[in-house]
């Protein structure tokens, strides 16, 4: 594994490996956007990349424009060496770990911004997020120029935002979504864990344990509609006393349009996704489950 920290090193790099001697033609790359402190949630799709593509491309940085004034931008976890161990083992065939002057030498005056996608869910609770996010995979996609881009469906908005953008600006990728890795009591693996107290850690199982028990009563027939989940889940919720709700949303997937609370799963076209974000403590932890059509009219 080669590790490269600027984009001079890391565009020479792709091109001594990307044309496959004598045979003329092009290695695939799959690329893996992180913002490091690895853990088996990013190294499935590294995974992913490993079997999809001939070359591995795996970028960490902790990037400041997608975080808020009041975020965890500076305490946000950081252990280049165990990360470059962890990308070692996966292995990634090219370590891109920028420094913020690589990534940002001068002000951006351009930003990417999808509108409509990032006006919901986790964009009312964090303004300008989504920007950031695609901004900084536009300009690594212009960096890596990557065949395949791997998400984790853990940040499902964002792989709806980014989809959106490929499509959008006609980028020469495929963002290819990757299934949500879970402790094996259910939390959803996330770099923020680590910011739980044991208590917190305890009662944070009730996300992951709402939306099982969430799937289960769609699936029977017992929750029939949108405003019946949406219930259900915030009354599982509540019952941590640690919990508070920043938002619970039923929304379609991936358009991300909102549906009514009458409107009946089975009339329902196309998949849905139950969205969550609770606060434990200070720490905002979110979550989701897509319910595709058949699973929703499994019981009829
Ligand atoms: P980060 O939070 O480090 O996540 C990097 C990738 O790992 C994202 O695609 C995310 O969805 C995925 N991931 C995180 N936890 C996961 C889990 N439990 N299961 C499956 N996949 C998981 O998302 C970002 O960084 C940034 O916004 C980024 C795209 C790198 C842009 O800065």
């Amino acid at each position: 594994m080669m590790i490269v920290r600027d984009v001079q090193q890391l565009r020479a790099a792709l091109a001594s490996r990307r044309s496959a001697p004598g045979t003329g033609k092009e290695k695939k790359v799959g690329f893996v956007p992180t913002m490091g402190y690895l853990h088996e949630g990013h190294a499935s799709l590294m995974r992913a990349a490993r079997e999809q593509s001939d070359i591995v491309v795996l970028s960490i940085f902790v990037n400041p424009i997608q975080f808020g004034p009041n975020e965890d931008f500076e305490s946000y976890p950081r252990d280049e060496e165990r990360d470059a161990a962890i990308a070692e083992r996966e292995g990634v065939d090219i370590l891109f770990i920028p420094t913020v002057e690589v990534m940002y030498p001068q002000p951006t005056r351009t930003k990417i911004r999808v509108s409509g996608l990032t006006d919901r869910l986790c964009g009312v609770s964090r303004p300008g997020h989504f920007d950031g996010v695609t901004t900084v995979v536009a300009k690594l996609f212009n960096m890596v120029q990557p065949d395949y881009a791997f998400f984790g469906m853990k940040d499902a908005q964002q792989v709806a935002v980014l989809q959106q953008m490929v499509t959008d600006l006609n980028m020469n990728v495929e963002i290819v979504p990757c299934p949500i890795v879970r402790e094996h009591d259910g939390l959803a693996l996330s770099s923020r864990n680590v910011y739980l107290n044991e208590e917190e850690r305890e009662q944070a199982l009730v996300l992951s344990r709402s939306l099982r028990e969430a799937r289960e009563g769609v699936s029977q027939g017992e929750i029939a509609t949108v405003g019946e989940l949406r219930s259900f889940l915030e009354t599982g919720i509540a019952s941590s006393p640690l919990a508070r709700i920043d938002y619970v949303e039923i929304l379609t997937f991936p358009s991300l349009e909102p549906l009514a609370a009458e409107e009946r799963f089975e009339d329902i076209n196309g998949d849905i996704i139950a969205a969550l974000a609770v606060f434990f403590g200070k720490t905002r932890l979110i979550d989701n489950m897509r319910l595709e059509k058949a699973e929703v009219l499994s019981h009829v």
